[in-house]
């Protein structure tokens, strides 16, 4: 029996061959692997799909939240807020520019920051200045970007969005990653809009910040070869930004597949005793994952596998319980409980696009029977 994964990146592929292929045909025979027109033409397109001016590409997701805190001026000593309830990455990225990561609950029902934590945090913190705020539109629920710009108004924040997983998703009609600053965006092969490798992005409609995150990525350049401030290299490639750009011409009507079969899931498991994914009002959720929560995870989960359903736990530990980051993290305003006890229950079921009506059906018989 096929075993049916919680995301099948190759299948976005398989749905996309013809152009792909051809797409990477060109760039192998264009002999320009780095910072050609691909990547132009991508950077342009994906700044204008999301809503902003500019788009840098960059290496990876992680990449981009670097660059994107260190051209909004982060470094040492620099405290920046987000939650514990993401991917390792965003607290190690605050903590690769030197920055101290100041980690606040999540709302329960959301898994998106508690923004009255969030404000307790800002009125009570008084260790180091506190300068950015990373809010993580985590699964691809966003956050309420109003709110969260409001209270950085107040304090004088940088707002980095973390977009990793929602691409597309849209607060009061306008989609994450054009509220803040700098959106960070990852495509690494699961997301929404993922390459076939990795890749990331930063968007940002401050031209300033564009410009500082350009050279960022390649060594301080602005002209070849001459370095006017310090810098790396992470460049989105050539023929990552060939693929990204077939990609992103199916990223509404697959984010669209997603959300019917997220309604699919969300109706047909109403009387089974499991809390379903909310949605924020005014938003447009576009599920990367589909996550479900229960007392009896670790139950359901293997009920699942054992039915040849493989479902995935995003996250089992969460960043401030993890040693590598423990002692480099601190707790914000009403400890991290909530964060704590959801990542016990928590479980995202298979989604993509590619996920056909009769292999949702059976993960629903199965949990049904449960
Ligand atoms: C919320 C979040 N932030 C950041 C990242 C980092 O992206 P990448 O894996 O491309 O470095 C990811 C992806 O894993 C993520 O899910």
């Amino acid at each position: 029996m096929e075993t049916l994964l919680p995301a099948n990146p190759k299948l976005g592929y398989l749905a996309h061959k013809k152009e792909i292929d051809a797409a990477i045909q060109q760039v192998l025979e264009s002999g320009l692997y780095i910072l050609g027109e691909n990547v132009s033409q991508f950077e342009e397109q994906f700044a204008s799909f999301i809503g902003a001016s500019s788009c840098v590409g960059v290496g990876n997701g992680t990449d981009a939240l670097i660059i994107a805190l260190r051209a909004c001026g982060i470094g040492p000593g620099d405290g920046v807020i987000t939650v514990s309830h993401t991917a390792v990455a965003t607290v190690a990225a605050i903590d690769v520019v030197g920055a101290v990561p100041i980690l606040v609950d999540v709302d329960p029902a959301m898994f998106t920051m508690d923004l009255d934590k969030l404000e307790q945090t800002l009125k009570s913190y008084k260790n180091c200045k506190i300068k950015a705020i990373i809010p993580v539109h985590i699964y691809g629920q966003p956050l309420d970007m109003e709110s969260i710009l409001e209270i950085a108004g107040r304090y004088d924040l940088m707002v980095i969005e973390d977009c990793a997983q929602s691409h597309g998703a849209e607060f009061r009609n306008r989609r994450v990653g054009s509220f803040g600053h700098i959106g960070a965006f990852s495509f690494y092969p699961t997301k929404n809009l993922g390459a076939l490798g990795d890749g990331g992005a930063i968007v940002t409609s401050d031209p300033q910040i564009a410009e500082r995150a350009r050279m960022l990525r390649q060594y301080g350049w602005k002209r070849r070869y001459i370095s006017d401030s310090p810098g790396s290299n992470t460049r989105l490639d050539e023929l990552q930004a060939a693929i990204l750009r077939v990609k992103l011409r199916y990223l509404n009507p697959e984010n669209a597949r997603r959300r019917a079969l997220a309604a699919i899931y969300s109706h047909e498991l109403e009387s089974v005793e499991l809390q379903v994914p909310r949605e924020a009002t005014d938003s447009v959720h576009i599920y990367h994952q589909y996550v479900v929560r229960t007392t009896r995870r670790d139950d359901l989960k293997a009920r699942l596998s054992s039915n040849s359903i493989e479902t995935a736990i995003l996250y089992p530990v969460a960043v401030h319980d993890q040693a590598g980051y423990k002692s480099r993290v601190v707790v914000g305003s009403g400890g991290l409980e909530e964060t704590e006890r959801i990542c016990n229950e928590i479980l995202s079921l298979p989604i993509y696009p590619e996920l056909k009506d009769e292999q949702i059906g059976k993960v629903i018989d199965v949990i049904r029977t449960w």
